[in-house]
């Protein structure tokens, strides 16, 4: 065989990319310049346009935000310009999943007359802005976006990075964009109102990070989970602040930001519990599978002996210590040839990841490894004694 090549031009380039990612309370409070000064943050000397969308699960606990907006608006007339009564969408996983409500927003995006400069601020969690953010992220490929994540998780974890998603035919996070906001601007008082299960799927994530990137922030967590689950105000902003760190630090420095490569750390955990998610119709939210799913794999690499079982039992109660459910019947289905239907997921795992699987697991504690090849028969001990300890 020849190789035909007439001419080859190598092309190369780099995009830097940067972002605020900043923290305050009552961010709409017309006394507060932190949002204008934000939109402004590259001094462009003129009105700024801004689409605004509201996460309706947040404004059933505050109903006064779409009319805040418009007063802060109001406000600040000289520099920025609302371009519509702020919309308000459906919030949870039923916006990742409806294609009708998507088609809706990208729909309600042109109708503004967006142009590339102009800003779409987003208010919501986890899911709003992740099915907002591929909306934004596709119209003009790609609007300039203001996230304000409204969740425990979303502030310390998804609302801070790079991706954005929805979810089609059952898949969970099928179709994407790597999109970096604008800027994110965590508003710790929106929190007051949020579901007790939700801050449980923020001290998730943030164990998730700290078992296998900071023994110091994972020694905190275990001394304050009886805080945490108390809902500690002042202990919850640290671990949000220290978690959303963590994650800004690994974008910035793991080299892979867009995650072209195999391996996925900040994945720990999380093959089982997207299974889990779409095994119970999304009644288990991200954040609850996430504890089991580090319950999980902590369990197998203790049996793998990556950690010792003295670490493992640190975690385990740990988690338990913050309020964590670490058990769902759904653990208990298996298919026909009697095998934990949950272990389908690594198979889906390694689709998303481009045909070979590459799991993170804990070396020790605050630090990580990563493994190609799963034992079924070791998870399925795992899971055992995961049920066995509930
Ligand atoms: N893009 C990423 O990198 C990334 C990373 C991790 C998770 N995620 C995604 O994030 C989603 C989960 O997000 P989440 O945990 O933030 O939950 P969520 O967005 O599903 O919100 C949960 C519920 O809380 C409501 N809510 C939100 N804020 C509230 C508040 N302040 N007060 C009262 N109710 C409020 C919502 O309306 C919803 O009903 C999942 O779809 C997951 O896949 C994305
Ligand atoms: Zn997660």
């Amino acid at each position: 065989m020849e190789s035909k090549q007439l001419k080859a031009i190598q092309q190369s380039f780099a995009v830097p990319f940067e972002y605020p990612v900043i923290f305050s309370r009552d961010v709409l409070s017309s006394s507060n310049d932190l949002l204008v000064e934000t939109i402004s943050r590259l001094g462009e000397k003129r009105r700024h346009r801004v689409a605004v969308f509201i996460d309706a699960g947040v404004v059933k606990s505050h109903k006064d935000l779409p009319k805040k907006v418009e007063q802060y608006f109001k406000t600040h007339t000289k520099q920025l310009e609302l371009t519509a009564a702020p919309r308000v969408i459906p919030g949870g996983e039923e916006i990742k999943g409806d294609g009708m409500l998507l088609l809706g927003v990208m729909n309600s995006l042109v109708s503004q007359r967006l142009s590339r400069h102009c800003i779409v601020l987003i208010i919501g969690g986890g899911a709003v802005l992740d099915a907002m953010g591929f909306a934004a992220s596709l119209i003009h490929r790609g609007l300039r976006v203001i996230r304000m994540p409204t969740t425990a998780l979303a502030q310390c974890d998804s609302g801070v990075g790079v991706k954005t998603s929805v979810n089609w035919e059952g898949k969970k996070n099928i179709a994407g964009t790597f999109a970096p906001p604008f800027a994110v601007i965590n508003d710790f008082s929106l929190l007051d109102t949020l579901p007790d299960g939700e801050w449980g799927a923020g001290i998730a994530e943030a164990f998730k990070v700290a078992i296998i990137k900071d023994a110091d922030f994972f020694n905190f967590l275990c001394d304050h989970a009886a805080q945490m689950k108390a809902r500690d105000r002042e202990v919850l902003e640290q671990m949000i602040i220290r978690c959303a760190e963590l994650h800004l630090e690994h974008i910035c420095t793991s080299g892979d930001p867009f995650e072209y490569g195999q391996a996925r750390p900040l994945d720990f955990g999380h093959w089982a519990a997207h299974k889990l998610e779409t095994m119970s119709n999304y009644r288990i939210g991200h954040g609850q599978a996430v504890a089991v799913g580090l319950a999980l794999d902590s369990i197998y690499a203790a049996r793998q002996k990556w950690i010792s079982e003295a670490e493992l039992k640190q975690i385990l109660t740990g988690l338990r210590a913050s309020g964590l459910t670490l058990w769902y019947s759904e653990l208990d289905k298996t298919d026909k040839k009697g095998n934990p239907e949950i272990l389908t997921g690594l198979e889906d795992f390694q689709e998303h990841l481009g045909g070979e699987l590459c799991i993170t697991f804990p070396q020790g504690i605050g630090r990580k490894m990563e493994v190609n090849e799963i034992d079924r028969a070791e998870v399925k001990k795992a899971i055992q004694r995961l049920k066995s300890e509930t």
